[in-house]
Order: structure tokens, then sequence, then C-alpha cells
């Protein structure tokens, strides 16, 4: 019986050893150590035994059994080691690979030109107002001396919602929105910068455009201010060489009215494919603000006047900036983008 357990010792060792897995190693442990197992077999057999033999073989099977439940334990935990170790290689981080650094984004071009005739206008003591782009007819249209069925709507008439409500064509609205809320006081002198809709749409025209409105009303103010502030706009924009020009034109809000042009600053003045051999290039609309849009608003005519002007703002990025397509502006190419 020594002989055997020796020899069954000898095996179960052996092949624990050898086991490569925690199921291998259950299996093994069945095989030996279970019910129906060598080992068990082996101390059933004690019963066969003589009172003297059987303490010492009694005590030699329990070591016998120790033995291969201590080497099952013991490789079973160098499997779990092995296999954390292989998993941790598997899982290495590679710290010295180079970082990937966030692409640096660029103000939009328009964004920057905005900027630049804001703090034009800051420097000449305007503040600036805001406006809603979802707007209502009254303020775009009829309290600006455009009553329904007025013909000049014809050439702003866009985007509606309901009876009442458009995306508005043009900033102006904001003015009749500030001079009501400013309730008669004086000087009301604001620029408004915004996204304004219309139904354009070629290389020159967008359906969605950006203006600045401007506002000045005083005591008494002239088409002289009106020029005098222009033309300080343009040398400021466009280079202390730069000459404007002011041609008749209409608008239903302001009475007189003009168009407001700057030498080219391309040619200089002498005719180029810019100005269309003009010398001139056409930036905005203005006049002195009609008698019955301050009333309307409530501003005495007798007591005060004022100007207003209302210019594009990619009209002047273009210029500015040499851009021949209006589309470029808003195709959102990181090329196009990252040049400015
Ligand atoms: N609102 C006019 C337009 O969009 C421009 C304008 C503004 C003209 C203010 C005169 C005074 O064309």
């Amino acid at each position: 019986m020594r002989q055997q357990l020796a020899e069954i010792e000898a095996r179960a060792l052996a092949a624990v050893a050898a086991a490569a897995s925690a199921e291998q190693l259950a299996e093994l442990r069945v095989a030996y150590l279970g019910k129906k197992g060598e080992l068990t077999a082996v101390s059933r057999m004690m019963g066969g035994l003589s009172a003297e033999e059987r303490p010492a073989m009694g005590a030699l099977v329990n070591q016998t059994k120790d033995k291969v439940e201590q080497a099952l334990s013991a490789r079973m935990a160098e499997l779990r080691q092995a296999e954390q170790a292989a998993r941790l290689a598997a899982e290495t981080i590679d710290i010295s690979l180079p970082g990937r650094a966030p692409q640096r984004g660029s103000r939009h071009i328009l964004s920057l030109v905005q900027e630049q005739i804001e703090d034009i206008f800051i420097g000449l003591g305007y503040r600036i107002a805001e406006g809603p782009e979802v707007e209502y007819d009254y303020f775009a249209f009829e309290a600006l001396n455009l009553p329904p069925d007025h013909p000049a709507r014809d050439m702003q008439d866009s985007f509606y919602f309901s009876e009442r409500m458009l995306l508005r064509p043009h900033t102006s609205p904001v003015q009749v929105r500030t001079m009501q809320k400013m309730q008669g006081e004086l000087p009301v002198k604001i620029i408004s910068p915004g996204v304004v809709y219309r139904r354009d749409d070629d290389a020159t025209h967008s359906p969605m455009f950006h203006q600045v409105e401007g506002l000045l009303i005083d005591k008494r103010v002239t088409f002289a201010d009106l020029n005098g502030t222009l033309l300080a706009f343009a040398r400021q924009m466009f280079g202390e060489e730069r000459q404007i020009r002011l041609r008749p034109s209409y608008f239903p809000f302001t009475e007189p009215s003009a168009e407001v042009d700057i030498s080219c600053f391309n040619c200089g003045g002498a005719g180029c494919r810019l100005c269309k051999g003009t010398g001139w290039i056409e930036i905005l609309g203005s006049g002195e603000v009609h008698p019955h849009v301050l009333e309307m608003s409530g501003y005495d005519p007798e007591a005060c006047s004022g100007f207003a002007f209302g210019m594009g703002i990619e009209r002047v990025a273009m210029l500015k900036y040499g851009i021949t397509d209006m589309r470029l502006l808003f195709d959102n190419d990181i090329r196009f983008l990252h040049s400015f």
C-alpha cells in the first residue's frame, strides 16, 4: 500500500505541475481527491488493515492527500499570476507616443470684419444694439414707413412665418425698436450688426447675410454729419486716401436718401475690374431719418433729426480682402477660413 501511495503521489504531483489551466486543475482534483478519486479509494482499503498498521497508514494517506492538495493550490496561484502578468503586458500603454494636439480654430472672416466695423463706431461714441431675426411685420416694414402693399416691399419681401412675422430682410427694425425703447431720450446713437434674410442667391448675393445698421438722432443732425461719419468710417476701414461719394437714392424710411460709394482702393479711382471701370464702389444705403418714422416711434421731427445707414458686412469683407464669390464665406472650406 505504501508503494501504491508513493506511486499515486508522484503521478499526481507530475500532473499538477504540468497542468496549464484552472479547468485542468479542477479535473485533477476530482481524479485524485474526489469521491471516486484514487486517493479516496486507497483510504477505503484501510478497513482491511490490522489495528496496529492502521494509524501509521492513516497518517500516510492524509499526508499524501495534503501534499496533493497543496500542490493543486500552489499551481492554481501560479497560473493566476501568469494570467495577470500576461494581461498587464497586453494592456501596456506607450507613454512615449507624441500626443495629438487639438486643431487650433480661427475667427471667421465675417466675425473679424464685423468687429472691425464695431470698433470704428464704438470709437465714434456709438453703442451696440440688438434685435431679433424673427421679426414682426410692424417693425420690419410698417414703422419704417412701408405700409402694407407699399411697392418698395417687393425689394425685400421674403421669408414669412405667418401674416405678421418674417425673417427680417434688413437690420432697420432695430432703429424702430431702439427709438421706442428710448422713449424720446436724446441722443440715440447705436449700431446694430446682425443676420438678415432675402430671396437672392448668386455669386454676390446670399439668402442669408449680415448687415450693420447705424442710427444717430439728436437735436440737429444734418446730412453733413452723415457725410463726415461715413468718410471717417471709410478711411479707417479702407485707408486714409479714401474718398466717399453720395448718390441720390430712395428708401421709404429716409428722406433724402443716398447710396454711398467709396473711391476704389484697388485702382485709386482710375477705374479697374473691381470697380467695373467707374473708380467707385458702392458700400451702403443711408439717409436722413424720415420725419414720419421719427414721429411713429415717439420722436418729434420739429425738435430733433437724425441719419441712418445700413451696410452689408459680406460686401465690406469681400472688398477689403478681394474675395470674388460670396459663397466662399459660407462654404466653410478650412483652407479658405484659415487664410485670414
Ligand atoms: N435697410 C436698407 C437696406 O437693407 C439700408 C438702409 C438702412 C438705408 C438705413 C437707409 C437707412 O437696403
